[in-house]
């Protein structure tokens, strides 16, 4: 992978700011900015692969693409860090903090759903509607729809479940394009699985499509270095439609507790 010395320095924030960092805030800084190279290579413009050659690459990695971001580092060479402890009663403030960093492609998106004017629900599915990819990438939004669904509006939860199978299949009256990270990805002869193709078909006659076509038309690709990404914006918006556990995610004992539990202590052994 080839690194522009300029653009990681101007993603720090500057030489300056590069200057006051410390050895492994630095290799921190540069495993976030790998996945977001990581993101550019995909979005690159070399030839698309087909499925056939997508699938002769998984034996040339030494993990799954399928896995959570917490759990493996991607990038070659690198190794996993330590992670700071959850506080006791963690919230979901804390789960962005400390597990679900760097979020820029959430924040992005929410902040995207937000400028287009969009309702709160559907704002707060964008904030949520990946952050499952830090236990499991494979089926994400289904996982995702699963941790969040004791806590968030049915709306919310359904748009986050059904953006998964809506993002492969282009609506032009949203104005949304089948994806060419997806091209990449899985290949441009790809054939979606049956139960996306299953769940696309129930969608497109369900009352609710809108919600997850809207996730999908305000999912955002194109990282901006220079944005100010935080979480702040959405606090009202947490605050009136996500409902905290006052025992702290995870210790709820919620059907979806231990899912919480898992992405707080990722270094269990079993
Ligand atoms: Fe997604
Ligand atoms: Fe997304």
């Amino acid at each position: 992978m080839e690194i522009k010395r300029e653009n990681l320095i101007n993603t720090l924030g500057g030489e300056e700011a590069v200057a006051r960092m410390d050895s492994e805030a630095k290799a921190d800084a540069l495993e976030d900015f790998l996945s977001t190279e990581l993101d550019k290579i995909l979005l690159s413009e070399d030839p698309f692969p087909t499925a056939a050659e997508v699938e002769q690459k998984i034996p040339t990695r030494h993990f799954r693409m399928g896995v959570g971001n917490l759990f493996v580092a991607q990038a070659p060479g690198a190794k996993v860090k330590v992670l700071p402890p959850m506080p006791e009663k963690p919230t979901l403030y804390d789960f962005f903090a400390l597990r679900f960093t760097p979020a820029n492609h959430v924040l992005q998106s929410a902040a995207l759903a937000m400028r287009n004017g969009m309702p709160e629900e559907i704002i707060l599915a964008c904030l949520l509607h990946d952050t499952a990819q830090a236990l499991l990438k494979a089926d994400h939004g289904y996982w995702a729809a699963q941790m969040y669904t004791p806590y968030v509006p049915e709306k919310t939860a359904f748009a986050i479940k059904y953006h998964q199978a809506l993002r492969f299949f282009a609506d032009p009256a949203y104005g949304y394009e089948y994806p060419d990270l997806y091209r990449r990805l899985f290949g441009e002869d790809y054939v979606p699985l049956p139960h996306i193709r299953a769940d696309y078909e129930m969608l497109k006659k369900h009352p609710w499509y809108e919600a997850p076509r809207l996730v999908t038309v305000n999912d955002y690709y194109s990282f901006d270095p220079n944005a100010k990404v935080s979480i702040d914006p959405f606090r009202e918006i947490i605050g009136r439609h996500f409902k905290q556990p006052k025992e702290g995610l995870g210790n709820d004992n919620s059907p979806v507790a231990h899912m919480w539990r898992t992405i707080a202590r990722p270094d269990m052994a079993l």
